[in-house]
């Protein structure tokens, strides 16, 4: 028997706290640290982020992804008994031990569920998505929670002002169901690749076994975000846009044909730049940065969730998710809603 995997319910949460790019400016410039609204808008096209409260149970990363999973759940018209699979993307979990998606199954009653996270940085969602397609079309399993959901200021180096403006905090979560062979609406086709060896353009160095927490590390700020954004964008470009290239000539869709873009969501003069290079135009292109800023493995399952919520995705429309992210990590997904 064959089977193909659908995406059925979407669900996003975000913390209550937004900060506007004013309001972060005042809160940096009490640690002597200079950026304005103007800068963050024009090289950035972030206007405003969610900042989790630390220490506040109901704003961890596995409650926000509980609250996003609940509302994909409602969508979907399933109960948290029905889930089979759990795949949690993160790279800032609750705890180390145990995963994310243990501590989700827990808030969530998914009872019948095995549960794991998956790490992949800015690309996990789409990391978690082609696995979840993949044990749903080999029968082994029938019904998937997957989530991308971030607390990103708990990394944030708040020191160096080209970093600490572009991220924040969210979670994204959608089910997905079996479907039978014939069914157009499905996931059609994934592209997933990475390459260690650009591993410091983006990294968290202290932390990990490596290099465990020290009084040292912290101030060195070794356990934040370290980033090289010139690099980082100069990737971004390319692979965004070889990936979303691999996933339209595979399913023989053109540049027209194509519905929806939704691309991660790191920078508007990225996207516009990988728009351009595809003929994609920007009306067809989902965004939430403006409001979201960099929500790493949150961005994309965020965005689908607003654009389905607001009845700009329709039946048998095609949506293309095209994302990159530390490690480095790329890839891109094509499905018919
Ligand atoms: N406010 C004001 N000025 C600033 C700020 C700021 N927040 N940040 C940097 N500047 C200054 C710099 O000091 C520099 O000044 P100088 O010319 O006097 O030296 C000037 O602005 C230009 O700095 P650049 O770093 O060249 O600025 P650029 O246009 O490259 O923008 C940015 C920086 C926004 C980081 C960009 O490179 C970028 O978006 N890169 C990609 C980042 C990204 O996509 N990250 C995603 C991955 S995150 C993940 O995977 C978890």
């Amino acid at each position: 028997m064959n089977y193909n995997a659908k995406v059925t319910g979407t669900g996003s949460a975000f913390p209550k706290k937004s900060v506007s790019n004013e309001e972060l400016a005042k809160q940096l410039a009490k640690d002597g640290i200079e950026t304005n609204h103007e800068w963050i808008l024009e090289r950035t096209g972030i206007v405003s982020r969610h900042y989790s409260e630390t220490g506040n149970p109901d704003e961890f990363n596995s409650s926000l992804a509980c609250l996003a999973s609940q509302k994909a759940l409602q969508m979907a018209g399933k109960t948290p008994e029905d889930i089979d699979q759990i795949i949690f993307a993160t790279c800032t979990p609750d705890t180390p031990l145990p995963s994310n998606g243990c501590w989700l199954q827990k808030k969530l009653g998914a009872k019948n569920a095995y549960a794991m996270d998956l790490v992949a940085a800015c690309s996990g969602f789409i990391y978690a998505l082609n696995t979840a397609d993949q044990a749903i079309r080999s029968g082994d399993v029938k019904t998937s929670l997957v989530v991308g959901s971030e607390t990103l200021s708990s990394m944030t180096n708040w020191s160096d002002r080209s970093s600490c403006v572009l991220f924040g905090d969210a979670a994204g979560a959608v089910i997905v169901e079996r479907a039978p062979a014939d069914s157009q609406s499905k996931i059609i086709t994934s592209h997933l690749q990475s390459d260690g060896n650009l591993w410091e353009i983006l990294h968290v160095i202290a932390g990990g076994s490596n290099e465990p927490v020290s009084s040292e590390a912290l101030k060195q700020k070794r356990n934040k975000i370290q980033m090289q954004g010139r690099e980082v964008f100069k990737h971004a470009v390319r692979t965004l846009s070889q990936f979303a290239t691999k996933a339209l000539d595979e399913a023989k869709i053109s540049h027209e044909d194509l519905d929806w873009f939704i691309p991660h969501q790191a920078n508007l003069r990225i996207i516009e730049a990988v728009a351009k290079r595809l003929n994609i135009p920007m009306n067809k292109v989902i965004l939430n940065l403006d409001k979201c800023g960099n929500t790493s493995s949150a961005t994309v399952p965020t965005a689908l969730d607003e654009a389905v919520r607001q009845g700009k995705i329709k039946s048998g429309q095609t949506v293309l998710m095209d994302v990159f992210g530390a490690g480095l990590t790329y890839g891109s997904l094509l499905l018919r809603w």
